[in-house]
């Protein structure tokens, strides 16, 4: 139920573009929780952006500040957390994420997230090429590791407060 379910942070896992971030703080504003996303915290942290930081360093590196992030921040206890996409999908952080928080995937269709990632060009991995070829493939290749999150929620195109809906029924 809701009361044990909320004992733990819900981490919010799924591919880019798919409204982790503004549906995570709208969720926490409806349970009257907190909300971090880790991206941010990641480039506070190495005061670089996530672009600088994949650039400069490379993904390997990346995931590794990534992992120590997710972890504070589960060992924190916030609310509700937003992640970036990749992060689930590290063993290490997926099992953190599983032990300590309770993953929700969000999941919507290819041309949702097409349009919103092309709306603003600031994910590293969608540079290297054609964007939409790059998520199928993401998808594809991520799908297994997404499904091991203990909610799972397809939100459509349409605004984000029916998403926070779905996860607050799935939540009941
Ligand atoms: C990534 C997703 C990004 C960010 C980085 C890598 C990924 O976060 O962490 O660019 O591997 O899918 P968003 O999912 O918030 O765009």
């Amino acid at each position: 139920g809701i009361a044990s379910r909320l004992d733990r942070p819900l981490v919010l896992v799924g591919l880019m573009g798919v409204g982790k971030t503004s549906i995570g703080r709208r969720l926490a504003g409806a349970l009257g929780r907190d909300f971090v996303d880790a991206d941010e915290e990641i480039e506070k942290a190495a005061d670089r952006s996530v672009s600088e930081i994949f650039e400069e360093h490379g993904e390997a590196y990346f995931r590794d500040g990534e992992r120590r992030v997710i972890a504070r921040l589960l060992e924190e206890g916030h609310g509700v957390i937003a992640t970036g996409g990749g992060a689930f999908v590290d063993p290490e952080t997926r099992a953190l994420v599983l032990e300590k928080g309770v993953a929700v995937w969000l999941d919507c269709d290819l041309d949702t997230l097409v349009e919103r990632t092309s709306r603003r060009n600031t994910r590293p991995l969608l540079k290297t090429g054609d964007p939409r070829e790059i998520l199928v493939n993401l998808k594809e290749q991520r799908g297994p590791a997404y499904a091991e999150a203990q909610i799972h929620v397809v939100t459509g195109d349409g605004p984000h407060d029916a998403a926070v809906n779905r996860i607050l029924e799935e939540l009941a």
